[in-house]
């Protein structure tokens, strides 16, 4: 089958936060490689807003720098003469209305504003945007995750903003939704005749979902150490994990037949609150140690401050209150400073009811369904079949494995080049709507209250181990084990 890119129609593309790490690493090499595959129209532009005084240039010498190297060079100025750059500040009025100027008035002109800022800023900016008419039209707002801290602060920007956007122009971004491995397990599921029978609590036992990061937070300490990972990345991007794997079959792709099934999981996830915080979930925080070959320093070093009690590592167990669900346990974890880079899901399947075996033929282990996000992505199923040959029946546990690169062959692509383009062309399938936001931040809040309640400090872990013992014992407890095949 041929691949080819679909075309987009001519566009600008403003982002607001264009100096800052999002921006420079992930949006704009995106950007780059989708140009690369003639999918940026020469009309298009890019313009990067920030505070620093940088003209075009010195932003496109910024730009350059970081995008060396990421594909193909010599096309590099070519790209970057569709870049420019802006100095603007969202709390001070000066510059705006060229900034308005610049934009023009198309109505039909499609207008992306992302806000790849902090989102205190969001407010402020959009209400710049809406004071010049900017809002009208074709123009879209994207919001980076997270938005808010917490459900009230969540609905006080999505208010805000909602007073010049409508919801069908507000793009929420999880980039977690672009990845492969997530479109797939709508593939998967929906696609193929042999999972969704077995999909439930009749057959699965268990479903884990592993985030690990080698890094540490670096330069986005000052960020980090306000959210912490509940907010950076379970809220957001490991439900909406939990959201693809639990959620019923919706009627079709649209826009809201997924979003309202994945709403329906978000509003069925049992509340953990008061005294069940501390036996379900577990926070942790790295200390200095060695991580992949190199000896690093620990979280508190890094910001430099010794009193952060901002979580680096969280696991928790998770429940859908739902017939299909019920008492299937969701295992997360996330953290940072672990010692490899994967995020997978493993669907776990119950054992089959009862042995003909021998003992002497060996084990029988679980069937498993690994989904592999990163780093290589692919498919994994654990089946138990005969080892070959004579001696006996001996049973062996073994994965059929397919990694997407080497199946298809086809370069691995970063999420944000499809939801870029996404928002371009419309599509907000892969965008969070309003009410999953709140939704997940209502079943989030409880936990973070707990917490600052408590006023525990996390449980220290060394960078390069899998997180605090807590979290290998909230599985253990119930008989079961984190997948070790990620170890
Ligand atoms: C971001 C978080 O949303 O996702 C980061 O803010 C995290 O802290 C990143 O490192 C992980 O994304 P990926 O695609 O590298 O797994």
């Amino acid at each position: 089958m041929t691949v080819t890119s679909q075309p987009v129609e001519a566009f600008d593309l403003v982002i607001f936060g264009g100096t800052g790490d999002l921006a420079v690493r992930k949006l704009l090499p995106a950007l780059f490689h989708r140009f690369l595959d003639g999918q940026i129209p020469a009309s298009s532009r890019i313009i990067g807003i920030a505070r620093e005084t940088l003209d075009n240039e010195g932003y496109r010498a910024q730009l350059r720098g970081a995008l060396v190297g990421s594909g193909d060079d010599s096309r590099l100025d070519a790209f970057l003469q569709q870049v420019g750059y802006r100095p603007l500040d969202a709390r001070k009025p000066e510059g705006w209305s060229d900034f308005a100027e610049l934009i023009g008035e198309q109505p039909d002109h499609v207008r992306v504003f992302y806000l790849s800022t902090s989102p205190e800023l969001f407010v402020d900016i959009c209400a710049r945007l809406g004071d010049f008419g900017l809002n009208k039209g074709a123009s879209r707002v994207v919001m980076e995750k997270p938005v808010g801290r917490d459900l009230a602060s969540a609905n006080q920007i999505n208010d805000a903003v909602g007073r010049v956007f409508n919801e069908s122009q507000t793009y929420r971004i999880d980039h977690y939704l672009g990845k492969e491995t997530v479109q797939n397990l709508l593939a998967l599921r929906f696609g193929n005749a042999l999972f969704e029978p077995l999909w439930n609590a009749g057959h699965i036992d268990h479903v884990q979902i592993t985030v690990a990061e080698t890094l540490g937070v670096g330069h986005r300490a000052a960020y980090y150490d306000r959210a912490g990972a509940l907010r950076d990345m379970l809220q957001n991007h490991m439900l909406q994990l939990l959201c693809m794997v639990a959620m019923e079959p919706p009627s079709s792709l649209s826009p809201d037949a997924v979003r309202d099934e994945k709403l329906k999981v978000l509003n069925s996830l049992k509340p953990i609150e008061g005294g069940q915080v501390a036996q379900y979930t577990v926070r942790g925080q790295y200390r200095a140690g060695v991580a992949e070959g190199t000896s690093v320093p620990g979280y508190l070093d890094e910001l430099g401050d010794s009193k952060s009690n901002t979580e680096t590592f969280v696991a928790l167990k998770a429940e859908i209150g739902n017939w299909r669900w019920a008492g299937v346990p969701f295992y997360l974890r996330t953290g940072k400073r672990l010692p490899h880079r994967v995020s997978e899901i493993v669907v776990a399947f119950k054992p089959v009811p009862h042995s003909i075996f021998g003992a002497d033929t060996g084990p029988l282990a679980q069937n498993r369904l690994v989904l592999r996000l990163q780093p290589d992505e692919g498919v994994k199923l654990w089946l138990t079949i005969k080892h070959p040959g004579p001696g006996g029946l001996r049973l062996r546990h073994v994965p059929l494995d397919m990694s997407f690169a080497e199946a298809f062959g086809v370069q691995q692509r970063d999420a944000y080049e499809r939801l870029l383009l996404d928002v371009v062309r419309g599509n907000p399938t892969l965008f969070m709507r309003r009410d999953e936001v709140e939704a997940a931040w209502r079943w989030a809040d409880p936990i973070l209250d707990a917490w600052a309640a408590g006023g525990e400090s996390p449980r220290p872990y060394a960078a390069g181990s899998w997180g605090p013992s807590a979290a290998v014992a909230l599985i253990e407890r119930d008989g079961r084990t984190w997948n070790e095949d990620s170890d």
